[in-house]
């Protein structure tokens, strides 16, 4: 069983690459993977840079030329439901994409047009693992399984994350997890996003990214390399 690993950014697999062992490196289309071997587990780690499309893409090369099985996404995301704090995580239940944006054409909101799905659902026995890996994370840590909201865009405005998660029971918004969803589901390989809050998306959004990605990344990369030991 070989299990595909991504974050979107250095802070987000930075943990990952200092446990990993027999690494080898190979660069795709500008992305580093690093096959090697944690917790006992054969994985592909890679950093897939920011964005749906940077996703896709990694998405697609880990399924073709690594021949992973699985999929994991790792990271921090802004936290879109009331009751989230910093910190605390969202295991996906499924993921949209909130900018596909038709609806001048009569399409609803987020809706791909003339796709029979525009709502990608996480695999279930990943969603038990992580959730099960999570009770073993301090008490006040709240690990909850909701809907990721991804768009190429950082949500920095309290309206807008309250609009987000009215119009589409958001727990969490971020920028790759509902590509990552679409790939894998074309491709028929279960996955799961697992992403820890480092802000509220709100006004304070980019300072609270700035001091809380590097905590939000350690309680994420807790959850999922408790996950691989249960693998
Ligand atoms: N990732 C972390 N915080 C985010 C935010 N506020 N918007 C989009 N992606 C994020």
């Amino acid at each position: 069983m070989r299990i595909g690993m991504i974050g979107a950014m250095d802070e987000e697999i930075a943990l990952y690459l200092q446990e990993m062992e027999q690494r080898k490196e190979t660069v795709k289309a500008g992305i580093r993977f690093y096959e090697g071997v944690l917790n006992g587990k054969t994985v592909v780690l890679c950093k897939s840079g920011v964005g749906k499309v940077n996703a896709a893409v990694t998405t697609q090369m880990l399924i073709d030329q690594f021949n992973v099985e699985q999929i994991i996404f790792t990271g921090v995301a802004g936290a879109a439901h009331p009751d989230l704090n910093i910190g605390d995580i969202v295991v996906s239940t499924d993921c949209l994409q909130h900018d596909m944006d038709v609806t001048a054409l009569g399409f609803p909101a987020g809706q791909i047009p003339f796709a029979e799905k525009s709502v990608w659902e996480a695999d279930r026995q990943l969603i038990d693992l992580a959730v099960r890996a999570g009770q073993s994370l301090a008490e006040d840590v709240q690990v909850v399984t909701g809907r990721v909201l991804s768009g190429d865009q950082f949500i920095a405005n309290h309206d807008k994350v309250e609009q987000l998660f009215t119009q589409f029971q958001a727990h969490c918004i971020e920028m790759e997890g509902a590509a990552v969803g679409q790939v894998c589901a074309m491709n028929e390989v279960p996955f799961v996003i697992v992403r820890s809050m480092s802000d509220k998306a709100d006004g304070s959004a980019h300072v609270n990214f700035a001091e809380f990605t590097e905590l939000a990344a350690r309680r994420s990369f807790a959850i999922v390399q408790s996950m691989l030991q249960q693998l």
